[in-house]
């Protein structure tokens, strides 16, 4: 294909490593631990649900407003123990989108300004610096360190420029399983708060936390209720990955930017999974009980198994669908986790995910000071800065663009390339079968 009709920007996309890897699977006939989605069935009341909507026709587009109530709902009484109480307004606050992926995007694109800053914390799920540069922003990194893959305060505030505009929190967190803390919350809170900022998160995973560890959403933290967008979604919760109804839940001015956005973009989430939805966030207490109890015996099964072959891993994930987990000592002499997975793919069998993917440039903010003038734009030294210059006015898409790659192609620490993902959102009889081979294959190599 000609390469000159593609934009400049399109051009800075490349195709999901994870996907990548899951097709290297399927063409090897491995066993697919690579993508996060649930091998087994969804609930059944919900396919009923989904299949009543069908025959009677409900297949046009589809706003319902049922599904909003229960969103803002559900939302403030998971976290409406703080005072004052959070309410939601279901008409004005909550925007049904097609999934947690579009939800983001289109928060991004109604807050992010071409230069505009965003702090994504590194490691990072792979569509938020996708997100970033479709909006023409730059992305700023804070490094979350292992072995509990907490963050350095001083570290947050230095990834926060002038033209910074929103963190990115995705708690339980892909691909460490990382549950943020109470006081790792209230820091981002205040750097939020004192810097103006605002907060977008990524709650896909709040029913799935282990060991009883509660989900805590940022927006219920003081003073972040007006300058928090919280987005999710049905498909980890109710295993259906594929029916791309997700939310976001933003003040007033925020969502109807992003609604406006997900019309020109979706126009609406596929009407008879949102009449499914409604039944899905009415499921009572024990659905979640034992949801969290299946998932945290898969985090078990996987995890013993892992350490049985000498995997290191330093905390076990407090929530989410993946381990991450270090690759064996042994291993990692002369091999990187790129080529460790490929062996893996070929020559066990199972496919997993490199960690380094989700790793970036640990010191970006050196990728974007020192530099000539900027197009349509120039770089000067901003107010609370530690000198280093910054974008100022508005530099050109194709620069900015530009930057994010370089970031994303940027991998970063010696521990980036130690890393593996193993996703334990798979039937028990999945898990198994790869532990097996996965045991067979390093009994039989040095
Ligand atoms: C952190 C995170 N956010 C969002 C998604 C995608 O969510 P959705 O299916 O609602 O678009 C995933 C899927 O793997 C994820 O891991």
């Amino acid at each position: 294909m000609s390469k000159g009709f593609l934009s400049d920007r399109a051009l800075t996309f490349t195709p999901s490593v994870i996907q990548e890897t899951s097709r290297l699977a399927e063409r090897c006939g491995a066993i697919n631990l690579a993508e996060g989605f649930p091998d087994f069935a969804a609930p059944s009341l919900l396919k009923e649900e989904a299949i009543k909507a069908i025959i009677e026709d409900l297949n046009q587009y589809r706003h319902v407003p049922q599904l909003c109530e229960l969103i803002a709902k559900r939302f403030s009484a998971r976290h409406g123990s703080v005072h004052p109480p959070l309410q939601i307004d279901p008409a004005t606050e909550v925007v049904i989108t097609c999934g947690q992926t579009e939800a983001m995007a289109a928060a991004v694109l109604a807050v992010v300004n071409p230069g505009d800053e965003v702090v994504l914390f590194n490691p990072t799920y792979e569509t938020y610096p996708a997100n970033v540069a479709m909006a023409g922003g730059v992305v700023r990194h804070c490094q979350l360190y292992p072995p509990n893959w907490s963050f350095r305060e001083e570290e947050l505030l230095a990834a926060v420029g002038p033209r910074c505009k929103a963190i990115v929190v995705n708690s339980p967190h892909n691909p460490t399983g990382k549950v943020f803390t109470d006081a790792e919350l209230a820091i981002i809170a205040r750097v939020c708060t004192s810097e103006n900022l605002l907060a977008l998160t990524d709650e896909v995973y709040e029913d799935l936390t282990y060991d009883d560890v509660e989900h805590r959403s940022l927006a219920s933290f003081p003073g972040m209720r007006e300058r928090t967008v919280v987005t999710s979604s049905l498909s980890k919760t109710f295993s259906v990955t594929g029916w791309r109804i997700g939310w976001a839940i933003a003040p007033p001015d925020i969502a109807s930017a992003i609604s406006n956005l997900h019309v020109k973009l979706t126009d609406s989430a596929p009407a008879p999974f949102q009449e499914a939805a409604v039944s899905a966030l009415q499921s009572d207490v024990s659905y979640y009980r034992q949801l969290r109890q299946e998932y945290q015996e898969r985090r078990d099964l996987v995890c013993d198994a892992l350490e049985g072959e000498e995997f290191e891993i330093e905390t076990r994930p407090k929530g989410g669908f993946f381990v991450f987990a270090r690759i064996p000592e042994r291993f990692r002499h002369g091999c990187d986790d790129v080529s460790f997975v490929s062996t893996l793919i070929e020559e066990a069998g199972v496919a997993i995910v490199p960690g380094s993917i989700f790793f970036h440039s640990p010191s970006p903010r050196a990728s974007v000071t020192g530099g000539s003038a900027v197009a349509n734009g120039t770089r000067t030294a901003g107010p609370g800065d530690d000198g280093s210059p910054h974008l100022t006015g508005h530099a050109s898409v194709d620069e900015i663009i530009n930057e994010n790659q370089d970031y994303c192609s940027t991998l970063s620490t010696d521990y980036s390339k130690e890393y593996v993902r193993v996703a334990i959102c798979k039937k028990k009889e999945t898990l198994k079968a790869a532990i097996s081979e996965l045991q067979h294959y390093f009994d039989n190599t040095d």
